[in-house]
């Protein structure tokens, strides 16, 4: 098989079976602060295989699309082959690691909120945090992208916070990393492991990389512990995410709104005086049974042209920020 990529803990090769594909096998490497400290533990390539096809294959039954096609043996599986998109995603329950660093939050501060961050992956400039702002600004992601990641991100850490809970542990934060396949659809893709995520038990005892950032422990011993916990996790009995998308539809420019111009008589007469113009469009408000997809996003698209809007007189856009 020919290489097609090295990374720090794995290696892509050309999947001669099938164009459409890639072979990725974890590798016994261990690697932090960019590659500064760098070791090798012989087997833990198979755990960190292990972990992740768990998680992406639970992650795929709850109707999230990711790259993993079959596991091969106890280092290599056969995934989609897809452009990794150049933005990394970080989900945060908990603050850690660089968000305490950058904010002086204590370590352990439990977030109001599930917490998406952006990362632009380039490892010369040490990974840093991008605005999505400026990742859509400088063409590394549309803006509709961004939002699908955000979307998928917190569908993720549902599920996967909610396996670690059967388990009596915490999800602290996690990175994902996302491709393009050549149709253009965006799967989750790259690995899901204990060097990619953080989780503690109730005592904040941590049971992911940061053994080994930390000079802490063998993350062999914290890596095989979770595979241990996994026949104890059930996806099926872990609930559906509530997923909302906003469809909005407005009058376009130009176009005549009668509606608006009675609301923005009856605003002047209430004293708002200072209006130029007020446009009254629709929202459609749509629950999904399932997490939001490419095909769901494609599929709004059509509706918007057949249903929920006139093309000729309205402009519509979709949010699942909202
Ligand atoms: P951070 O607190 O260092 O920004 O890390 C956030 C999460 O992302 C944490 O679970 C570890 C993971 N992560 C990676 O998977 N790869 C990386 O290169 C870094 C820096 C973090
Ligand atoms: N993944 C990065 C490295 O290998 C940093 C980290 O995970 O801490 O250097």
């Amino acid at each position: 098989m020919k290489l097609l990529h090295e990374g720090k803990a794995k290696r892509v090769y050309i999947d001669d079976s099938s164009p459409d594909n890639v072979v990725i096998e974890f590798i016994d490497n261990v690697t932090a602060g960019d590659g500064a400290k760098h070791d090798v533990l012989e087997g833990k390539g198979k755990l960190a295989c292990d972990l992740t096809a768990f998680f992406l294959k639970s992650l795929q039954k709850k109707g999230i699309e990711t790259h993993l096609v079959k596991v091969l043996d106890d280092t290599r599986m056969r995934c989609k082959k897809v452009e990794i998109l150049p933005v990394e995603v970080v989900c945060r329950n908990i603050a850690a690691g660089s968000f305490c660093r950058r904010y002086g939050i204590e370590k352990g501060t439990v977030l109001a909120e599930p917490l998406v961050e952006f990362f632009l992956k380039d490892d010369s400039l040490h990974d840093p945090l991008i605005t999505s702002d400026a990742a859509v600004n400088l063409g590394l992601v549309t803006h509709s992208e961004i939002q699908f990641l955000r979307a998928l991100t917190l569908s993720v850490n549902h599920y996967l916070s909610e396996l670690f809970k059967q388990v009596n542990l915490v999800l602290v934060d996690f990175k994902l990393e996302f491709g393009k396949t050549t149709e253009g659809v965006i799967l989750l893709a790259d690995e899901i492991s204990g060097d990619t995520i953080r989780v503690w038990d109730e005592k904040g005892e941590s049971f992911d990389k940061d053994l080994y950032r930390d000079d802490e422990g063998d993350i062999r011993v914290a890596y095989s512990h979770l595979i241990e916990l996994q026949q104890q996790m059930d996806i099926d009995a872990v609930p559906v995410r509530e997923e909302v998308i906003h469809v909005i539809v407005q009058p376009k420019d130009g176009i005549k709104n009668p509606p608006g111009e009675v609301t923005r008589k009856a605003l002047s007469r209430l004293g708002f005086t200072n209006l130029r113009d007020v446009r009254v469009g629709k929202v459609f408000e749509i629950h999904l049974s399932k997490p939001i997809t490419s095909a769901v996003l494609d599929q709004l698209t059509l509706m918007n042209m057949k249903l929920l809007s006139n093309p000729v007189a309205e402009k519509h856009h979709v949010r699942l920020d909202l």
